[in-house]
């Protein structure tokens, strides 16, 4: 019997059914790589109009794909479209919409309460066999995980924006998780078409840990006038390689995430003078220039 049952649940480990929670930029981006892989994808939002737009934006997304991977042939980029969008199904209605999956993909906002509440009914409703993952850019996944009894079935699943574009996952796993979900979470994030990098449960991962100091100290750099935020711009992206500036990265992320980050890690941890919040990030804030989706940042965008 005890064969029989760890075959049934090795089996179990290959994921197939997907569910998103969460339709913002990052969710949707999420759920658009998996259903373009041939993964039935369902994604979560609290009302049908957030379903709607996470669609219109997918379908943006999906044609840029299309065209460039079947440049000469419409009708296969048709099709891929077609076939892609036809795989993903929106669901307001969270205890359905798990009903059969084999990994759950968290996508909401930065909040950990936001987030335990989240994952106390999702621990309450799933099916055992369900993984679950955090896309948090700058929270422990640890402490998003203690209030269910999955920690064994818990991880990190790190995505970059665009996520049709970046090609790196970062897979976390916590002490608890075991070998057989971190296995299916590496073979998951290959089959989506992502090179995985693993890591410990540490502020930031690999990327943000670095970027993320990297881009306030360019701020601060721009804020003491030591130079313009144009050529310190220019000046990564053609002394250092970086397909974007620091300035406009910053724009890109969202004023509003990254300023959350660093608050977050200050908070935890005070005396590292890396994790100081920008003074003109929060002006920016208070201003609602949020970046490149509010259309003005340190830089204005037209539409
Ligand atoms: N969906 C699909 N395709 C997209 C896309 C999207 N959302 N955005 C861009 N693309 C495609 C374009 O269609 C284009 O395809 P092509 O090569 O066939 O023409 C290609 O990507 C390049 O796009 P563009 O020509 O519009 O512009 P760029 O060459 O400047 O590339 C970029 C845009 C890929 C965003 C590039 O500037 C870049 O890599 N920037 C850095 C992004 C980055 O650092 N991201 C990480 C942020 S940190 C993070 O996400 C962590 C989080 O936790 C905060």
């Amino acid at each position: 019997i005890k064969r029989g049952l760890s075959t049934s649940s090795a089996m179990s480990a290959v994921i197939k059914n997907v569910t998103v929670i969460g339709g913002g930029l990052m969710g949707s981006g999420i759920a658009q790589v998996a259903a373009q892989t041939g993964h039935n994808v369902t994604l979560v939002e609290v009302n049908a109009d957030l379903i709607k737009k996470a669609e219109s934006g997918i379908a943006k997304s999906l044609s840029r794909v299309a065209k460039k991977l079947y440049k000469d042939d419409p009708q296969a980029a048709e099709k891929f479209i077609a076939e892609s969008q036809s795989r993903i199904k929106g669901s307001t209605d969270i205890a359905d919409a798990v009903k059969d999956s084999d990994l759950v993909v968290e996508a909401i906002v930065e909040n950990l309460e936001v987030k335990h509440k989240l994952f106390k009914n999702l621990d309450a409703v799933a099916p055992p066999k369900t993984m679950f993952a955090s896309n948090t850019s700058s929270l422990s996944i640890g402490e998003i995980a203690s209030v269910t009894n999955r920690k064994d079935r818990f991880g990190g699943l790190h995505f970059f924006n665009p996520v049709p574009v970046m090609k790196l996952l970062e897979v976390v796993r916590i002490p608890e998780t075991s070998d057989e979900t971190y296995e299916a979470f590496m073979a998951w994030g290959k089959a989506v078409g992502k090179t995985c990098v693993t890591c410990k449960d540490t502020p930031g991962f690999i990327v943000n840990r670095l970027l993320v100091p990297y881009v306030a100290e360019a701020i601060r750099m721009m804020e003491r006038g030591d130079a313009s935020p144009r050529d310190i711009d220019t000046a990564m992206k053609l002394g250092a390689g970086y397909p974007m500036g620091p300035i406009e990265l910053s724009d890109y992320v969202g004023h509003d995430t990254s300023y959350s980050i660093l608050v977050g890690w200050q908070k935890k941890f005070p005396d590292n003078p890396l994790f100081v919040p920008n003074e003109s990030v929060k002006k920016l804030i208070d201003e609602k220039k949020l970046g490149l989706k509010t259309g003005e940042g340190f830089y204005k965008y037209s539409k």
